[in-house]
Formats: structure tokens, C-alpha cells, sequence
């Protein structure tokens, strides 16, 4: 036989000498969801991740910090008292997200990178992730409030905004307002392929965030479409994104690829709670192996071609060395 394929899978070592595909603490992202309130609250269906006060965030970035892990999005849980139509505590400028922000910075300066989740679904009454007229989602008038939001962060120390939204035009409205603010070096990484479905719904009982009448897909994009996502990032690009994002991540390897190949940027994919919380579901039943379906997911989202992925699991497996 002229070729033996196996000669490359012969040993560990040969093994890696010849894998393409790099997993290392630098590619991950971790989550966080912060409350007002004081202390920590578990997320049932989302295990091992809690709700956390500013100053409990503040020790566990510490301790993610001495594992490699730099990179932290941000997703603010205000009082349910303070959601309202116009979503205006989502760009208080001493919310409990920009509090964060800032006893972060103050802690750990640019030894973190911090991100921030720039939606409004957390913060108005519809849990709509824009103002509402009745049944209808108002582009405009949402975009104007995302852009004020994205600049209270910035004001904290954001290095990252990460507007999720998914209304037309906000990239270069918050890039506007972000510059007209003298925040030119805030980066936005723009969730440009965002599917409406079921994948986000641990999520939204962590952010207490599930719209209360009808369902996202008046603004977030249609699971059997590829090239509306594809356009949608392009255009984010030329709005001003440095990012652009793709999730949930590992229905769409294909989208991951494609953008890849055509938006010359820092691709990166979340991993979003249905996916790490139906692994963590599976292996409690004892019928799954999760630390490494864990790194099969990410192995196999890297390949796909992101540069970073936001996940759950990061600290888990960093701390279990799983990969
Ligand atoms: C807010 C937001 C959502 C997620 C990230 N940002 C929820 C949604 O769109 O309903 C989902 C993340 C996850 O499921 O882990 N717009
Ligand atoms: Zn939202």
C-alpha cells in the first residue's frame, strides 16, 4: 500500500505533531450574569453558573484570571423593578453593569478584557430586546437607547461592547456614539449571525429575560437561512464592528466557515446555553461523557474557524484540565 493514513495517528506524540486545531485559554470567553443584589444565586438550568453580585464577580474573575482566562462577557440581571418600556436603567450609567465594569478595571486593569452584552431584553417589560408599540418591535427608536447604553459602558472601562440586539443599523450608531463620546478605542464585536429558536432558554432564566408576548423572530434571523446572515455581518463591517460573532455555534459551523472565509476580521461563536446545558443534563443522567464532548464541541467550533468562543464551560474545563 502506497499510502497508510495511520502512520499519522500512530502515537500521542505523532498525534499532535500533526493536529491543525488549537484549543488554548486565550480562544475562550466566559460568561457572567450580574445582579444588584448581594451574594449569589445558582441558575437551575443552567448548573455550575450563578447569578453573582458585583463583588462575588469581581472574586471570580480572580480566580479566572490565574487559570489564563482573560475574557469576560458581561450580562446585566437588574431589579425587576427597574424593567420598564423605555428600558431606561439598560443605560444608567451606574447600573449594575457599568458598577462591574469599573471594580473589574479598578481591580485587574488591562490584565482582564472586559465585554459587555448590549441588549435591552433584560431591562424592559416586554423582554423584548427592543421598545415595544403594541405587538410591533421599533427599530429606530431601540437603536437610539443601544447606542446610549453601549457609551455608559464604554464610560466604565468596557474594552468590548457586544451588542446582541439584532436591530438594523445599531453598529454604526453605537460606533458614532461611542467616537462622539471620545471612546474611539471601545471595540464592538457584533453578533452579526444571531438564529431566533430554542437554543437561548437557560439564558433567559438566568437574565430573566423571555419576552412576554410572541417571540424574537421579528429581529433575530431565520435558522434556514445562510446568506441573510452572511450580508448582515458584511454590513456590520462596514458600520464599524472589529467582531463579528456567530451563535448558537455549533448548529451553524457552516455560517462559522462561510463568514470567516468572507468578513477579514476576529470571527467568534458562542456557545450558548442549550448547548452546554443539555451536556450537562446528559452527563447527570450518566449517559454522557461531558468533559469530552466539551472538547469535542469547542475543538470542532475552532475548526469551523473561530478565532474566540464564548462559553459556559470555559472555567469548568480549565479547572478540570479537560483540554
Ligand atoms: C440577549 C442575549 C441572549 C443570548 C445572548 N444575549 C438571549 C436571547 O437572545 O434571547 C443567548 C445566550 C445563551 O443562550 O447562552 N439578547
Ligand atoms: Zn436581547
Amino acid at each position: 500500500m502506497l499510502i497508510r493514513s495511520r502512520r499519522l495517528r500512530t502515537t500521542n506524540a505523532i498525534r499532535d505533531l500533526v493536529a491543525e486545531t488549537e484549543l488554548l485559554p486565550r480562544h475562550l470567553i466566559q460568561g457572567h450574569f450580574v445582579q444588584p443584589q448581594a451574594g449569589s444565586t445558582e441558575i437551575a438550568s443552567l448548573p455550575g453558573i450563578s447569578r453573582n453580585s458585583v463583588e462575588a464577580t469581581v472574586r471570580q474573575v480572580e480566580s479566572d484570571l490565574k487559570l489564563g482566562l482573560r475574557s469576560h462577557l458581561i450580562f446585566g440581571v437588574p431589579d425587576p423593578k427597574d424593567k420598564a418600556p423605555d428600558a431606561h436603567a439598560a443605560h444608567d450609567h451606574d447600573g449594575v453593569v457599568p458598577q462591574t465594569v469599573r471594580a473589574l478595571k479598578k481591580a485587574f486593569g488591562n490584565d482582564v478584557i472586559v465585554m459587555t452584552d448590549v441588549c435591552l431584553c433584560a431591562y424592559t417589560d416586554t423582554g423584548h430586546c427592543g421598545i415595544n408599540d403594541g405587538p410591533v418591535i421599533r427599530n429606530d427608536e431601540s437603536v437610539k437607547i443601544l447606542a446610549k447604553m453601549a457609551v455608559a459602558h464604554a464610560e466604565a472601562g468596557a474594552d468590548v461592547v457586544a451588542p446582541s440586539d439584532m436591530m438594523d443599523g445599531r453598529i454604526r450608531a453605537m460606533r458614532e456614539a461611542l467616537d462622539d463620546a471620545g471612546f474611539i478605542q471601545t471595540m464592538i464585536m457584533s453578533y452579526a449571525i444571531k438564529h431566533a429558536g430554542a437554543y437561548y432558554g437557560p439564558f433567559r432564566d438566568a437574565a430573566d429575560s423571555s419576552p412576554k408576548f410572541g417571540d424574537r423572530r421579528s429581529y433575530q434571523m431565520d435558522p434556514r437561512n445562510a446568506r441573510e446572515g452572511l450580508r448582515d455581518g458584511l454590513l456590520d463591517l462596514e458600520e464599524g464592528a472589529d467582531a463579528l460573532l456567530v451563535k448558537p455555534a455549533m448548529p451553524n459551523l457552516d455560517l462559522i466557515w462561510r463568514l470567516r472565509e468572507k468578513a477579514l476580521c476576529p470571527i467568534a461563536a458562542y456557545h450558548v446555553s442549550s448547548e452546554y446545558s443539555s451536556v450537562k443534563a446528559g452527563a447527570r443522567m450518566g449517559w454522557i461523557d461531558e468533559a469530552n464532548l466539551f472538547r469535542e464541541h469547542l475543538t470542532a467550533i475552532r475548526r469551523a474557524g473561530a478565532d474566540w468562543i464564548v462559553t459556559y464551560v470555559a472555567r469548568e474545563a480549565l479547572t478540570k484540565k479537560w483540554f
